[in-house]
């Protein structure tokens, strides 16, 4: 698969804008903005602000609860495609604890910075170097994701790929950058069957299209071309497709609202689930 083009000046252009990643962090809870990001959700009217808390907020309670489901069934080896910054619940703080021979981690992210917080979160857990690794990648680059994730990553045996709020980073599909569904089924063809693979994504389908959430969800996607990573809104139908073009199967929980998913709790949001703007699903890749 063809990269989409890069400037020269690419670790530059992460330092002196705005990210996803550190956007993210900072409205989380987690390590790692600085004042250019701070001041970007700062600026942002009201509405707006209000839907990134909650579309967040909803990301990473959906995000825990698939890495739970996942670890429950017995899965000791994760890839996480734009893994983010560091925070108190991260992907390495939850399996630190139980760390086997067999336990396996690889992060993904094309933020320099993040790539640096990571590696060091990496040493500060002493996790052994030959069984986690931090690959400073774009994750719509599969063979070169899967590769290096070689590495580290036993492809014979279960695997769950995370890719939490990132797809909605790549830009609609034209000659130089894949569509999204082809790029979730060239990462299925690399795992083994009875392997995961989890998306959450930004969506306004299921609110009102003339309401005032949708109205400022559209705003601040449009608002993120101001950052490093420009954010592209896609419908259910065409989110739902990432699980259908290649060999995945979508699990029991189906492709649900992030704050609604695998959530015994939904009720105690106090809101309606689509509010959350972001879908999700769990695909597994069939036998
Ligand atoms: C909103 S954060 C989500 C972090 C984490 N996945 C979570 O859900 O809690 C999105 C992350 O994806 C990374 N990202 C966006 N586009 C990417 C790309 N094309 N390749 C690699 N990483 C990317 C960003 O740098 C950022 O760290």
């Amino acid at each position: 698969m063809t990269r989409y083009e890069e400037p020269k000046d690419r670790n530059l252009r992460y330092i002196n804008n705005p990210t996803a990643g550190r956007i993210y962090s900072k409205v989380v809870g987690g390590q790692g903005s600085y004042s250019i990001d701070r001041g970007f959700i700062t600026g942002l009217h009201k509405d707006y602000q209000d839907v990134l808390t909650n579309a967040a907020g909803d990301n990473m309670a959906c995000r825990n609860r698939m890495i739970a489901h996942t670890r429950e069934q017995g899965f000791e080896q994760f890839i996480d495609l734009g893994c983010g910054l560091p925070m108190k619940d991260d992907l390495p703080g939850i399996l630190t604890p139980g760390w086997s021979d067999t336990t396996r981690l690889v992060c993904v992210d094309n933020d320099p910075i993040v790539v640096a917080h990571m590696i060091h979160r990496g040493y500060d857990l002493e996790l052994p170097r030959q069984h986690f690794a931090v690959i400073d990648e774009d994750v719509y680059d599969p063979d070169a994701v899967l590769d290096r994730a070689a590495t580290v990553v036993d492809f014979s045996r279960p695997v769950v790929v995370l890719a939490n709020a990132v797809f909605h980073f790549l830009p609609p599909a034209r000659p130089t950058v894949p569509d999204p569904a082809d790029v979730v089924a060239r990462y299925a063809s690399a795992l083994c069957p009875g392997s995961m693979i989890g998306i959450t994504h930004a969506t306004t389908d299921g609110l009102d299209p003339t309401g005032k959430t949708a109205e400022a969800a559209r705003a601040l996607a449009a608002e993120y071309a101001k950052t490093t990573h420009p954010a592209q809104l896609r419908t259910r139908a065409e989110i739902a497709q990432m699980f259908t073009t290649g060999e995945l199967e979508i699990t029991e929980h189906g492709l649900d609202y992030a704050s609604a998913w695998g959530n015994p709790d939904v009720g105690e949001l106090g809101r309606a689930p689509a509010t959350s703007c972001f879908l999700a699903g769990l695909g597994v890749v069939r036998e």
